[in-house]
Order: C-alpha cells, then structure tokens, then sequence
C-alpha cells in the first residue's frame, strides 16, 4: 500500500479556547494558583522542550533512548505488534528506534501519534511516513479526554514515554491509566517510560539547568496566555523555581513572583493579583519506583510481563497488557 498520512483534529480551536478560559480562571483564582502542563506546548514550547532533551543535566532522554538502542527488539517481539501508537509523542524521535525494530521484524503497519501539540506532530507524522512508507495516522488532541478517537484496529503497541505521566497528579495517573486499560484488548501492549527515584541533587539539575532553558520554557505558558486571552504577563518579573517534594516524591515547577504586581487578562476581563514572593505552580514532575509502577498498573488492569531500566537505573521501561 502507499504510504498515506491523515490528521485527525479532536481539538477545534472553540473547544481548546474554552478549555483554557476554564483552566486560567479556576488556576489563577486560586488559593494556591496553579496551571495544568497542557497549556506549555505551543510550538514554541515544543521546540524549547526538544532542546531540555539534549542539555547536559536532563538524563531522562539519554537514559531512555538508552534502553530502546538496547531493547527495542525484546519489546516489540514480546508484543508482537503491527501498529504502534505514541501518546504525547511530540517530535517521536526514540520512537524511530520502536519503528525500526518493527520493521526489521517485517511486521510494521502503521503509527498513531497522538499529541495535542497539532504543529509538532504534523512535522513527525510527515517525517515518518516518508522515512517509513506506512500509513501514518495523527491524532490531535487531549489524552485526558480523547483516548476513545485513537484506532483500535490492529495488535497495537502503545508507547507512552519520556515519564510524561509523572507530569500527572496521582488521581489522573489513577482515572488515565484506568481509561487506557479499557480501550486495550488482550493483545495489545502498554510501553510506559518512568523516570526513578534518585539522588535529590541531580533531579533539580535536570529541572533547573545552567543554560536556563527550562526556567525559558516554565515561563513560556505565560507567553501562551498573553498571545491567547489578551494577558499581560511580563515573564521576566517572574522566577523559575524547581524544588523537590519529598513527601509526595515529585519536582514542582513553579514561577514566583519577583514583585507585587496586578496582571490584567483582557479577554476574561479579569485582574489576578501576585504577592511579591507568591508562587504558580506550573508542573510537577513524579518521580517513582518500579515496584509503584507495578503496583499502580495492577491497580488500573494491568500486568507487568517485563521491565528494563539504563546501566545506572536511572529509567524505566515497563511492558504490560491488560488482564482481560
Ligand atoms: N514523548 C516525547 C515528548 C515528551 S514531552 C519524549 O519522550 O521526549 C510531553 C508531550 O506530551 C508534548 O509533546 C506535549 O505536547 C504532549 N502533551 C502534554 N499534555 C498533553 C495532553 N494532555 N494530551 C496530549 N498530549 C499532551
Ligand atoms: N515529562 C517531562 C519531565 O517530567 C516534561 C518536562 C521536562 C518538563 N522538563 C520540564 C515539564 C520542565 C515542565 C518543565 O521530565
């Protein structure tokens, strides 16, 4: 068959702008203000999250492209897919090492890249079908909400990597990891990539790198809300902070206001007030164990058939199927 590419949109831009007016006022009108991940990735948070997997201190990326130059043969073999489809896969490069591997089995079909960043998917998608010669189906949309759009034909693998579901809170973890084990069968595959507890000091580096390319990118969502609800955020009066919770394990995000300042959001036609020193709290970052990881996949029907980690076990790769 010819190779062939279609971009299905989930999100019109009416249901994105009211998803993000209802994010802004209960976020920001806040005892303890806060704005959830999605909002980061325009293009050009994309492209400033591309650059985070390159820098020095950010090992999770170096880790788990690690694990798939070594694995990617086991895993697809174990799986025994045809169809691989990527959750928040935004320019899928590791993911060529998953494709490569199918295709070197003789069984690569097709790929689903699911992302709700439309520009940066559309790019890979595009990228992909060309390099591949396989039809290539992008779905733009929420994977909080849109996992029912995804293909169900085919013995499908599906990746969820770079830890993107620490960026979750426990109770969305739980209701997505829950959601997708619904929407799988008996031989499909789970491939889900978690970063692991470590030594406290390397995870702030990786989230507070000395090139400040992630302090830009934590800004970057300020920008989103000047450019899309008419705000008038200076980010620079702002200041990226990274800290560690020990007791929930996560890296927290925040920008903390350098001043007290009173910022306008025209298109809402609100006024949100900072103290100097007050915080947003823009992401957290859970960082976990693989007996966690097992037991939450269990927890949402799952079973773990195997895992791999990096020679410094920094990463985990974790392969499951749902009970069924
Ligand atoms: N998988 C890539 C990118 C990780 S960054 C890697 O491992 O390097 C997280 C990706 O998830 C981004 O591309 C972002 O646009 C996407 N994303 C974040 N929240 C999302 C959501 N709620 N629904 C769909 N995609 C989301
Ligand atoms: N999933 C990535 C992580 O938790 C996303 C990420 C990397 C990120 N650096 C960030 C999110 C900085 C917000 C800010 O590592």
């Amino acid at each position: 068959m010819a190779p062939t590419m279609t971009v299905d949109v989930h999100v019109a831009p009416d249901a994105r702008r009211t998803a993000l007016e209802a994010d802004v006022r209960s976020g920001l009108l806040a005892e303890q203000k806060t704005l959830p991940p999605i909002w980061f990735y325009d293009e050009r948070g994309s492209l400033l999250f591309d650059e985070i997997t390159r820098l020095p201190e950010y090992y999770l990326t170096r880790a788990e492209r690690s694990i798939l130059d070594r694995h990617a043969g086991a895993i697809v073999e174990l799986g025994g897919a045809d169809t691989l489809v990527e959750l928040g896969s935004g320019t899928s490069e590791k993911t060529r090492l998953l494709l490569d591997a199918m295709a070197a089995g003789g069984r690569l079909r097709r790929f689903v890249p699911f992302d709700v960043s439309e520009e940066v998917l559309r790019l890979a998608a595009d990228d992909i079908t060309k390099t591949y010669g396989i039809e290539v189906t992008a779905v733009v949309g929420d994977f909080h909400r849109h996992l029912g759009e995804i293909p169900r034909s085919g013995r499908r693998l599906v990746a969820f990597l770079g830890s993107t579901i620490g960026n979750l809170t426990p109770a969305e973890r739980s209701r997505f990891l829950t959601d997708l084990d619904e929407s799988m069968v008996f031989h499909d595959r789970l491939l889900l990539g978690t970063d692991l507890v470590k030594d406290r000091r390397r995870l702030l580096a990786a989230y507070d790198d000395d090139a400040g390319v992630t302090a830009e990118f934590n800004r970057n969502v300020l920008l989103v809300l000047n450019h899309e609800l008419g705000a008038h955020f200076d980010p620079s009066a702002f200041e990226h902070v990274a800290l560690w919770d020990e007791e929930h394990r996560w890296i927290e995000m925040r920008l903390r206001s350098r001043s007290d300042q009173i910022i306008e959001i025209e298109q809402l036609g609100l006024h949100v007030a900072f103290e100097a020193g007050e915080d947003l709290r823009t992401e957290i970052s859970a960082k976990l164990t693989a007996g966690q990881v097992e037991r939450e996949l269990g927890e949402a029907g799952f079973v773990v058939e195997r895992s791999w980690t990096d020679p410094a076990g920094d990463f985990l790769l974790t392969l499951a199927r749902t009970y069924c």
